[in-house]
This record gives structure tokens, C-alpha cells and sequence, in this order.
């Protein structure tokens, strides 16, 4: 085993978009499924129950949204491990190499789990469709609620939406894309953990504190 230093990894604007965006994921996915199949819980009309959830569903979207935006403004000006770049190793032969390694690893194939100081190259790769189903999330759902206002600012940026996709098709798309968020978190969370236990590198602390522990 080569010498082990600490490396800051994660700056503070990577890790607290991330975290933001966990929570504001949460609100949607909740509050997005009471939206889509709608149960009567109020006593009486004034509890006002859609009213709120929507409410706290477009509070939460407008969050995301600004920290999603954040985080690509970070994807210029960051340090190494946040550039742009990282989030398209298949573009080069290289990239692809370190892809099919580390594929190798995932699937129990190679027991050498190759040894990166930032993403490795499917995490990267992976990272870049969830950001690509971020905006999908964001300019179908400000299509859906720009509905509201035809003269708003809003409905200028996401309006020319709506006479090319049905708002019905959205809505569908939008609730389908939630799903694969959904099951990309479940693997994020099993995959952070098993890294975290075959690594020994305080991967998961990494996201929290910033620092990695890497061998030279
Ligand atoms: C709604 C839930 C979550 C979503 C959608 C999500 C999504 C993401 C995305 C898109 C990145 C890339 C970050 C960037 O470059 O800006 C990332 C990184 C990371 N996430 Fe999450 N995450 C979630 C929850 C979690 C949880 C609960 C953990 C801890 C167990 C975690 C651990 C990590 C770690 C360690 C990284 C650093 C990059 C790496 O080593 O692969 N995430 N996550
Ligand atoms: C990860 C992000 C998001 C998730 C998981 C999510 C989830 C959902 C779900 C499941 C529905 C119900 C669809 C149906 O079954 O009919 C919904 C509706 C909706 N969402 Fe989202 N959403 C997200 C982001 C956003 C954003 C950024 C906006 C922008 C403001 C937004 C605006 C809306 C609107 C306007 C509706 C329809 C509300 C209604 O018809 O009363 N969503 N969302």
C-alpha cells in the first residue's frame, strides 16, 4: 500500500448543491405523488391541503432549480474534480478504458477496483444523465405550472412547450423521470457505500467534509 495523504476533494459549492438537492428531491418526490393521486384528507375546505402541498411542491422546484443552476455555473469555475470535463471520460479512448474498468469492478468481474481521486469514469458518466433528468424535471414542471400565468415572465422562458408537448404527455413524463431518479438513488446509496467499505477512503464523509483520503 502507497503512502496515504489527505486531498480536499469537494468544495464547499459541490457539496452544498448536493445536499440542497437531496432535500428539495425528497419534498418533490412526496409531495409530486400526493399531486398525481390526490387523496381527500381535509375536514373542511379551509385546511386547504393541495393548495399547501402544491405550494411546498413549487417552493422545492424553485430551490432545485437554483442549485441545479449553481452547480453548472461550479462546473466552470471549480477545481478539477467538478469541471465539466469529468462528466465526459467517454470522449476520449482513455475515458472509455477507465469506464470498462471500473464497470468490471461493479459487476464482480476484476477485483482491482481502480484507484481515482475524484469521480471514476461511470460514476461521472452516470452523474452526467441524472443532471441531464435534472433539467428534464425542471423545464417540464415550470412548463406544467407557467399554465397558470400566459402573460408571466415565466411563461415566456417555458411556455413554447405547451402547444408542441400536451401538458397530459408532461405531467406523464414528468412522473416517469421522478421513477428513474428514484431507482438511480437506491444504486447512488449502495454504491457510495460499498466504495466507502472497499476503499477505506471516508468516501461517504468526502460529501459531508469535503476531504478524501487517496493513496499516491
Ligand atoms: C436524493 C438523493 C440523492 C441524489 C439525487 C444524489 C445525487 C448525486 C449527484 C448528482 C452527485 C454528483 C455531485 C456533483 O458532482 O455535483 C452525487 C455525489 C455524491 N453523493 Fe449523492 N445523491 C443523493 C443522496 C446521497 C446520499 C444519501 C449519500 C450518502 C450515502 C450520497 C453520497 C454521495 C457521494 C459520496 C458523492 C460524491 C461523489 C462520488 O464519490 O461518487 N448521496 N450525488
Ligand atoms: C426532482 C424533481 C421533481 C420531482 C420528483 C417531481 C415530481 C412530480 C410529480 C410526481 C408530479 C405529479 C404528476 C402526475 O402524476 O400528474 C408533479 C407535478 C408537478 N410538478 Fe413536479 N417534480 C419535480 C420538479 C418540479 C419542478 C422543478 C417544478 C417547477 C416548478 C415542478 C412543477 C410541477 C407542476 C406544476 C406539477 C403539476 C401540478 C398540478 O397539476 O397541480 N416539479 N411533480
Amino acid at each position: 500500500m502507497g503512502k496515504v495523504v489527505i486531498k480536499y476533494v469537494w468544495e464547499i459549492p459541490v457539496r452544498v448543491t448536493h445536499w440542497i438537492n437531496v432535500l428539495c428531491i425528497i419534498t418533490l418526490c412526496f409531495t409530486g405523488l400526493y399531486i398525481g393521486s390526490p387523496k381527500t384528507l381535509a375536514l373542511n375546505p379551509s385546511q386547504y391541503i393541495m393548495g399547501w402541498t402544491r405550494f411546498l411542491h413549487f417552493v422545492a422546484g424553485y430551490t432545485f432549480t437554483v442549485s441545479v443552476l449553481a452547480r453548472i455555473y461550479w462546473a466552470f469555475v471549480g477545481n478539477e474534480y467538478s469541471r465539466w470535463r469529468v462528466f465526459i471520460p467517454w470522449l476520449t479512448s482513455e475515458g472509455r478504458r477507465r469506464m470498462w474498468e471500473v464497470s468490471r469492478w461493479y459487476v464482480f468481474l476484476s477485483r482491482r477496483l481502480p484507484a481515482d481521486v475524484g469521480l471514476n469514469a461511470m460514476a461521472a458518466t452516470i452523474y452526467l444523465i441524472v443532471f441531464l433528468l435534472y433539467l428534464f424535471m425542471i423545464v417540464t414542471g415550470f412548463a406544467l405550472y407557467v399554465q397558470y400565468d400566459p402573460h408571466s415572465f415565466m411563461h415566456a422562458l417555458f411556455g413554447w412547450l405547451l402547444p408542441i408537448i400536451p401538458a397530459q404527455w408532461l405531467r406523464l413524463t414528468h412522473h416517469l423521470a421522478m421513477w428513474l431518479l428514484i431507482g438511480f438513488v437506491i444504486n447512488h446509496i449502495y454504491s457510495a457505500w460499498l466504495v466507502d467499505i472497499r476503499v477505506k477512503g471516508g468516501v461517504i464523509s468526502g460529501i459531508f467534509s469535503g476531504y478524501k483520503s487517496v493513496e499516491e
